[in-house]
């Protein structure tokens, strides 16, 4: 154990934690320990000042340390801790959901909470079930996905998604009648695009075949990213998304936007729907709503969704699904006072503002050794480097460590180096992050 790094703890100390989506023994070995946030920075315990190039993990939109948060949480704990939202309610949960529900895409205009994505996705796919029951439609359980999917880690999050190691360790365990649309990303086509790649809207038309195969009267929803993030950043071609919608619609299938990346101003609008105007009938989000500060999700339903359900006998629960947490009192105040900096920030169109200078910024990557492709849209960006013969994943992961050894922390999924910097970013700081990377990605052999 790398003892400088760790002062506070003796060695033994880092055994207890089973740390998620972590080589377990190899950062026991060399621990990356931070111990406090501010702004666009980390410090380690070792006090190093580390720049934060993905918001924490694509959750801290507004920047570190926002005091309007940190004292809306502790007033809220100090008021009422907590309050069941099970035939209980309490007025910041309904405030909450007044707020959201006006920044949404058209029509989506009933919300969920539930307590991280994972969640939200299950969430959002159990509504799309109900829903076509309710209608009379339950013989609509299939879902449909997408390769390179990541929607999560319940069952559900997993069964739609399509990461291979996501998934394999728990093939037994799938959910039945889920089906994989082709993922989008083609380097062939699309290599070092700027913005949404032009190659690719054909790629929609998957879903008639899937249709096809299945029968339209057996599926019940289309879930994807708008922009998938986990993956390792795979931007839909223009026109996907749009035809995807009319295919849905063609068949009364629902389509569910998973935005717990691009939601909260990731991509220079409140939510990607927005921004690719194609509205979708759920949409699921976490992360950015509360700022990464306290764990929170939502899922927003059209408003036709949510009336199927208001039916049958006033003292009747409509939706037999909840959370003990769902509407905590303190996460509610989190995410009101996260909306409230955004607003007076600006910060759910920042990065459309942004996005010219860091598109020119992230692809200054192009043409460095070993890069095969770059990505960009609003303020995420992504480089895929060419894995190492038969030791795939182990030149992303120097170049990570490297990066964070330097002072800035990137994102590593495979060998594609993914960024996505808090919205608060400033010019410096862009081209900070990008000359270090640059610097590495020369170096690393
Ligand atoms: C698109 C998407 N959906 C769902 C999730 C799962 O969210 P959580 O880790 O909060 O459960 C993530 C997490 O990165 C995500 O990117």
């Amino acid at each position: 154990m790398n003892a400088e790094l760790t002062p506070a703890l003796a060695a033994g100390d880092l055994d207890a934690f089973w740390m998620p989506f972590t080589a377990n023994r190899q950062f026991k070995a060399n621990p990356r320990l931070l111990t406090r946030a501010k702004g666009m920075h980390y410090w380690t315990a070792d006090g190093r000042e580390v720049l934060d190039a993905v918001a924490g993990l694509w959750c801290v939109n507004a920047g570190h340390g926002r005091p309007e948060i940190t004292d809306a949480v502790a007033k809220q704990l100090g008021t009422m801790d907590y309050a069941p939202a099970f035939q209980m309610g309490h007025p910041s949960a309904f405030e909450l959901a007044n707020r959201l529900a006006k920044l949404a895409p058209p029509g989506l205009d009933r919300v969920f909470f539930t307590n991280s994505g994972s969640e939200s996705v299950d969430t959002a796919l159990k509504i799309a079930v109900a829903y076509h029951r309710a209608r009379g439609a339950g013989q609509r359980f299939r879902f449909i996905g997408r390769e390179k999917g990541y929607h999560g880690v319940g069952f559900g999050g997993m069964s739609v998604g399509g990461m291979v190691n996501n998934r394999k360790y728990f093939a037994s365990s799938m959910l039945p009648g889920v089906d994989h649309l082709p993922h989008t990303l083609d380097i062939e086509h699309n290599a070092f695009s700027r913005g949404l790649p032009q190659w690719g809207a054909h790629l929609a038309n998957e879903l008639e075949r899937l249709v096809a195969l299945h029968d339209a009267s057996t599926i019940a929803a289309v879930i994807v990213e708008p922009i998938a993030g986990s993956a390792g950043v795979v931007l839909p071609p223009i026109g996907y998304l749009k035809r995807l919608r009319e295919i849905c619609d063609k068949h009364d299938i629902l389509l569910i936007f998973d935005e717990v990346i691009t939601g909260f101003g990731r991509v220079g609008k409140p939510f990607a729907g927005l921004a690719f105007d194609v509205t979708p009938d759920l949409m699921t989000t976490a992360k950015g709503l509360t700022n990464g500060t306290v764990p929170m999700g939502a899922v927003f339903a059209h408003r036709k969704i949510y009336d199927a359900f208001m039916q049958g006998p006033e003292n009747a629960i409509e939706l037999f699904h909840g959370y003990t947490y769902s509407a905590h009192p303190v996460s509610c105040a989190a995410a009101l006072a996260t909306l409230d900096v955004y607003a007076k920030e600006g910060l759910l169109t920042r990065a459309a503002s942004l996005a010219s200078e860091w598109e020119d910024a992230v692809h200054s990557l192009r043409g460095l050794p070993h890069v095969q492709d770059v990505r960009n849209y609003g303020l995420i960006g992504a480089a895929d480097l060419e894995p190492r013969a038969g030791k795939p994943g182990t030149r992303g992961f120097d170049v990570f460590l490297k990066c964070f050894e330097r002072g800035v922390m990137v994102r590593v999924t495979g060998d594609t180096i993914a960024l996505s910097p808090p919205l608060i970013v400033e010019s410096k700081q862009i081209e900070r992050i990008l000359e270090t990377l640059g610097a590495v990605i020369r170096e690393t052999a």
